[in-house]
């Protein structure tokens, strides 16, 4: 395998956990590895709502915190929730300085959406749905022109190597036709902030590249994984046949959009008081049901936003317009995707991992925020807190900056073998049917079964190995919570143990051995 040494700081990931880490290293040498064109292909990039923040002086970060720890189901650290809602402010001051035009009032405050399970309007937001898509542009702007910052697009991470038990380098591969063989990348230390795992899941409201690489990659290194069967699924991704299935933020809701079945019944109201706006696991579920039982759930906006609609939420809009749906005249289909995992590396207050020379943030990351159930717009807002806090930590750890670097080159690699998309799609639909919205023990087992047997079809595709490892995880971690909690159901135990659970931490090692 070619190897290439640089005193760089290496980042894995484009996203605003990323990007908001590599500005904060400045004027530390950084190179990130982003799959794609710059800051495209980011879960970031295409989040709709926006970030939490208790900004409206009759809000307050305690409150925040309340909301996050309630909505958590007993399972968020409380202090890592106080000091997120404490922090946000000062988030939401610095990315308007870097440039994001954030929905302002006539008297220059900022605009805010309402969104499920928070007891107040705290939802800092850009034109309805244009949040993550703003803040990306402007990040991606300065981190174009950071002299510090070395991007190298259209190859990704598959692997993490280690030398005297510490991380010292990745793996990567051009991935912009097909796939490379491997390279080395030695660097000064190592951030995956690479997202989530939705894409493991056949639904997805996720971007085609997130399937649970990073998190995979980081596991098979032998990195401590939290929280794995905690996997959040929205209940309004627009079920128009389209993979990834578009978003209809729950922002809609906010304003007063209504789930309807194909009787015309709303049937939020009879499952939860906060009817629409419970909890986010709750409406999934309920969505799910409907689905299940074919009475086509579907979200009317007709009556409370009418042709605001087009105006004030581009990306849904645009997104019903290019499925020949249109929400003026009839209700958008929905259907619960999965969406954001809770679960990820296991870190600390400063973002490291429990391997040494290793840091993460962002959705591949589980900091404690989210507990089993994420409240809605605290995904951007753990990306900023730890990215930033992982930069401050890994530049304290590395000390003096050294000298100017060179860039990095790539050399021109023999194309190899990606993952079979056979195999990718059997893993994404065994995923949904065995580890989905409802689990059991039976379908739990029948998962880990069918995802060994994946694994063994293409046993050298480390691509691949990234995301059964991650399957692995959620599987196992899933079979073995006898309990429902948040966005984990099982309908073999149905109730909650105890008003607080203990989070749960794997190795990869022990998943394949429990
Ligand atoms: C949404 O806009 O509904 C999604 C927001 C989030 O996932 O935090």
């Amino acid at each position: 395998m070619k190897r290439i040494n640089t005193g760089r700081l290496v980042i894995v990931g484009a996203g605003l956990a990323a990007q908001y880490a590599a500005l904060h290293l400045a004027p530390r040498p950084v190179l990130m590895i982003s799959p794609e064109p710059l800051g495209q292909g980011a879960s970031s990039t295409w989040a709709q709502g926006g970030v939490a923040a208790a900004m409206h002086p009759a809000d307050s970060a305690a409150a925040h915190a309340r909301d996050t720890v309630q909505a958590g189901a007993g399972t968020v650290d409380a202090q890592v929730a106080h000091a997120a809602a404490n922090e946000a402010r000062m988030h939401i001051l610095d990315l308007t300085e870097l440039g994001t035009l954030f929905d302002r009032t006539p008297k220059g405050g900022y605009v805010m959406s309402r969104e499920a399970a928070h007891s107040f309007a705290r939802v800092v937001r850009v034109r309805g749905d244009q949040a993550g898509a703003e803040i990306m542009r402007a990040l991606t702007a300065q981190v174009r022109a950071a002299p510090h910052i070395q991007i190298l697009e259209g190859v990704m991470a598959t692997g993490l190597e280690m030398a005297n038990g510490a991380v010292c380098g990745v793996e990567v591969v051009h991935c912009t036709n097909g796939q490379s063989a491997p390279c080395l990348i030695r660097g000064a230390a190592v951030l995956l902030a690479g997202g989530g795992s939705g894409g493991l899941f056949a639904l997805t409201t996720n971007p085609p590249r997130v399937r649970g690489q990073v998190i995979g990659m980081a596991a098979r290194a032998g990195a401590v994984i939290a929280d794995a069967e905690y996997v959040q699924f929205h209940p309004t991704a627009i079920d128009c046949g389209l993979d990834p299935a578009p978003l209809a933020t729950e922002a809609l809701r906010g304003e007063g959009a209504i789930l309807i079945n194909r009787h015309g019944i709303r049937f939020m109201q009879e499952a939860h008081p906060d009817a629409e706006l419970a909890p986010r696991d709750i409406v999934a579920r309920a969505v799910f049901a409907q689905s299940q039982a074919g009475l086509a759930p579907a979200l009317d906006t007709r009556t409370a936003l009418g042709a605001r609609l087009l105006r004030d939420f581009p990306a849904v809009a645009t997104a019903c317009q290019q499925s020949g749906l249109d929400p003026l005249v009839t209700p958008i289909p929905v259907a619960a995707a999965a969406h954001y995992h809770m679960g990820g590396v296991a870190t600390d207050a400063a973002g490291r991992t429990s391997l040494e020379g290793h840091w993460a943030c962002g959705e591949a990351a589980s900091t404690g925020l989210h507990g089993a159930n994420r409240l809605a717009s605290n995904g951007l807002l753990e990306a900023l807190v730890y990215g930033r806090r992982a930069a401050i930590d890994m530049d304290a750890v590395l000390g003096p900056v050294a000298m100017k670097q060179a860039a990095v080159t790539l050399p021109d690699l023999p194309p190899t073998t990606a993952p079979r998309s056979d195999l990718v799609n059997r893993l994404r639909q065994t995923m949904t049917h065995g580890a989905g919205v409802i689990r059991t023990a039976q379908g739990l087992q029948r998962t880990l079964n069918e995802i060994a047997t994946i694994e063994a079809d293409q046993p050298d595709c480390t691509a691949l190995a990234n995301m059964t490892a991650t399957a692995t995880l959620i599987t196992t971690a899933a079979l073995n919570r006898r309990e429902s909690r948040g966005a984990h159901f099982r309908s073999d135990h149905p109730d909650c143990d105890g008003a607080t659970g203990a989070r749960s931490f794997l190795t990869l090692t022990q998943a394949r051995f429990s």
